[in-house]
């Protein structure tokens, strides 16, 4: 009964601010007002309630419900479905008594029903334009089950593909990473955060978490300040100034600071430099984390780090909610935090429009619509790379009759979702195996799986593989890791193909008839065992839903590959880290020192950064992908030898499609600054162009450069350009490339 005078308050509050005022203040400072006008009612319980985020499958019960009668809860994650969902909005909204909508969020990180490419995968079509359709196309499916917000895109730079979340990261670069960071806020959230069919984008993991030592998930992480801001927070950086709504912080102990209580990334970075507004949510217990990571003594100095650090919302563990009063009434923590944290949460429920449409209607024909699933099938087929391709046994030729389908991952549905694919159902997914049954008109689809999984070490199915293998003309070879191999808590140390599928490579090299590798996988695998047996390989990540058919298209030739590698691709584990924008060293690599014989003396000439058994340098560079046709870069053209730091410099090239395809190229620039205050990497991407050219034609393609992209952070965290001799590199792949150079004076 209390509540009426509150709520009557309140809605009078609303009611002048939305009648009287609109014509005079913008919308942000409406809310603002809003905020504020709310903030006054709340107890300290209420404040400290909005800030609490509890997971349905972790703790439904009866008692979930008093606590939103109570105002203990602001968010859920993992809601079960709509209608739960809506019924624990009604009883924040008709039973607690300030009546603030919960907001639900879900890890909608590669689609929801549809699933789309993982995301290295999508990071590999270097299309922010398809990337931002996908993210679109997964808000609206979610938000049609009632999910307000994604806890996506995950933004962490990775540079080891041990780690298995490398498979739900951007890659290894930062422009990259940016731009798809940017393309993928446009597309959770589009124009208008009040539109129902948008839902709020959470930037993860804040920060530096793929730089896991070893590649084990969740170690630690050691990163100077200047490698920080250059390599792993640009990304963020990006996805703040797209409008990004919230920021997870991580598990990771980021240079002995754990990133859930680190003032100097969450305060300092986030919040006083990039002036964040939205709210910042824990990652899954990552508050209460702090005690084994050996940061805090207990749940009551968690609370307190976290809070002073700037999180705003604990997930799932509850070290603010029983603490944070204590802490305030001792004095140990001011209220004035909790108020800011309070505010955060309320901008963006009130951003979100879910004061003003707490409910989510059931939507039909928005999930796995045609349109949906042409956009999975087109981004999944501009996600594969090709590798090698042999005397061109790629596209199959129309003499090819007879087509055998082998491998533990060409009828897969469940494995070629993905990692992180909550919500997509193995029984919508078409896979391979499906696809060239039903689309190879005029051919004889001949299939043996050879093994049950990717993970199967029974020989038994070989013979079977190898007799289809017999009757055909050539070979399909669906292999890689199942789904599970990669993903959170999911890091390998050998990254060789699982199980016995090296064995069955090389059963079927016996029969003589070309292998065409088809690869399915979390991360960049060492191929190296079965490389040179196969004609072709086709990288293809996990494509999602759509993966058979586009596979197919591209097998088939009806689309031509133009996918190329978001991450390098190590010869071997030992490697590891291996990636293009490195440093030089003082003693680049050479190759004298791999000819060394038994009994040579010892002899500094020669001596490099170098491996004695081998290679430096990757298998497959960053950027790298062939296609059915060539291109051949000429002509590069810049529009001075030296710019001042208020000028651009204008690059040209002409690129001529030299092949017998029509076909998308992926156009690449880099730099190298000469020489720095602080050392600089050997390349860094600062531009890229995916183009189409028409069989023959030539194609002029510009880009522009200014101080802006020629700039780095120093150790000081200052970010400048110095004046100084610039390389500028522009290729297919961070590897071939020609080269201008160029001064900033
Ligand atoms: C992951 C996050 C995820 C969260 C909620 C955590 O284990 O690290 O990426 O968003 O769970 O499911």
């Amino acid at each position: 009964m209390k509540k009426q005078p509150f709520i009557l308050l309140l809605t009078i509050v609303f009611l002048l601010l939305s009648c009287n005022q609109k014509a005079k203040i913008s919308k942000d400072e409406m809310i603002e007002k809003k905020i504020d006008s709310l903030l006054v009612l709340m107890t300290l319980e209420e404040k400290i309630g909005q800030m609490q985020q509890l997971s349905i499958s972790r703790h439904f019960n009866d008692t979930v419900y008093d606590l939103v009668r109570q105002g203990k809860i602001g968010s859920f994650l993992n809601a079960r479905n709509l209608a739960m969902r809506n019924e624990l909005q009604r009883i924040a909204l008709e039973e607690s008594r300030l009546r603030i909508p919960l907001i639900f969020g879900r890890d909608v990180i590669h689609g929801y029903k549809t699933i789309f490419p993982i995301p290295l995968g999508q990071a590999a079509s270097w299309n922010p334009v398809l990337v931002e359709k996908a993210s679109a196309i997964a808000a609206k499916e979610a938000s049609s089950d009632g999910i307000d917000w994604t806890f996506a895109p995950m933004l962490d730079i990775a540079r080891d593909p041990r780690w298995g979340r490398i498979a739900e990261s951007p890659g290894e670069d930062p422009f990259l990473a940016s731009m798809l960071a940017r393309a993928m806020v446009r597309g959770f959230q589009g124009e208008d955060l009040t539109d129902p069919s948008t839902i709020a984008a959470c930037g993860k993991h804040f920060v530096g978490y793929g730089a896991a030592e070893g590649g084990k998930d969740y170690n630690t992480t050691l990163i100077p300040e200047a490698e920080l801001r250059n390599i792993y927070l640009p990304s963020f950086k990006a996805f703040v100034e797209e409008g990004g709504q919230t920021i997870m912080s991580a598990f990771n102990d980021l240079n002995g600071i754990p990133t859930s209580g680190n003032e100097f990334t969450l305060r300092q970075i986030l919040r006083n430099e990039w002036r964040f507004d939205g709210f910042v949510v824990s990652d899954w217990e990552s508050v209460a984390e702090m005690i084994p990571h050996g940061y805090c003594k207990d749940e009551a100095e968690a609370a307190q780090k976290a809070i002073l650090a700037g999180v705003d919302m604990e997930m799932v563990s509850q070290t603010m909610q029983d603490h944070l009063p204590s802490l305030i009434q001792n004095g140990t923590i001011s209220e004035s935090f909790i108020n800011l944290a309070v505010k955060n949460i309320l901008r963006v429920k009130f951003r979100l429009g879910l004061f003003e449409k707490p409910y989510a209607d059931s939507l039909e024909n928005v999930i796995l619509t045609e349109d949906n699933l042409k956009t999975a099938r087109e981004i999944a087929t501009e996600s594969c790379v090709l590798l090698k391709n042999e005397d061109n046994v790629l596209p199959i030729k129309s003499s090819v009759k007879r087509i055998a389908v082998i491998g533990p991952l060409a009828d897969a549905p469940l494995d070629q979702l993905g990692t992180w694919a909550f919500d997509g159902r193995p029984e919508n997914s078409v896979t391979p195996l499906k696809a060239f049954q039903e689309m190879s008109e005029g051919k004889k689809i001949i299939y043996s799986p050879g093994l049950k999984t990717s993970r199967d070490k029974d020989m038994e199915g070989i013979k079977q593989a190898v007799a289809a293998a017999r009757q055909s003309d050539i070979v399909l070879l669906f292999l890689g890791e199942e789904a599970i191999l990669s993903g959170e808590a999911h890091s390998r140390a050998f990254l060789n193909l699982p199980g016995a599928q090296e064995q069955l490579v090389e059963a079927l090299t016996k029969t003589g008839k070309p292998l065409v590798g088809i690869i399915l996988a979390g991360r960049p695998l060492v191929l190296s065992k079965i490389e040179d047996k196969l004609s072709a390989i086709l990288y293809a990540w996990h494509p999602g839903t759509m993966a058979g058919p586009a596979i197919h298209d591209l097998v088939f030739g009806k689309v031509v590959p133009s996918g190329k590698l978001p991450v390098s691709f190590p010869r071997a584990e030992g490697q590891i880290p291996v990636y293009y924008n490195h440093k030089n060293t003082g003693r680049p690599p050479r190759e004298e020192q791999r000819n060394i014989t038994p009994g040579d003396p010892m002899n500094p000439v020669g001596f490099s950064a170098n491996y004695l058994d081998l290679d430096y340098l990757p298998r497959y560079p960053f950027g790298y992908g062939l296609s059915y046709t060539s291109f051949d870069y000429s002509n590069i053209l810049l529009s001075a030898d030296t710019i001042g730091f208020k000028d651009t410099l204008d690059i040209e090239i002409l690129i001529k499609n030299t092949g017998a395809y029509d076909a998308q190229e992926i156009v690449q620039l880099y730099i190298r600054d000469i020489y720095a205050s602080i050392t600089q990497p050997v390349k860094e991407l600062k531009g890229f162009k995916k183009i189409m050219i028409s069989a023959g034609d030539s194609l002029n393609v510009n880009f522009g450069l200014t101080v802006n992209d020629l700039s780095f952070y120093d150790n000081e965290g200052s970010f400048l350009a110095e004046p100084g001799r610039f390389e500028l590199f522009v290729g297919k792949n961070s590897r071939e490339t020609i080269k201008a150079s160029f001064y900033l004076k």
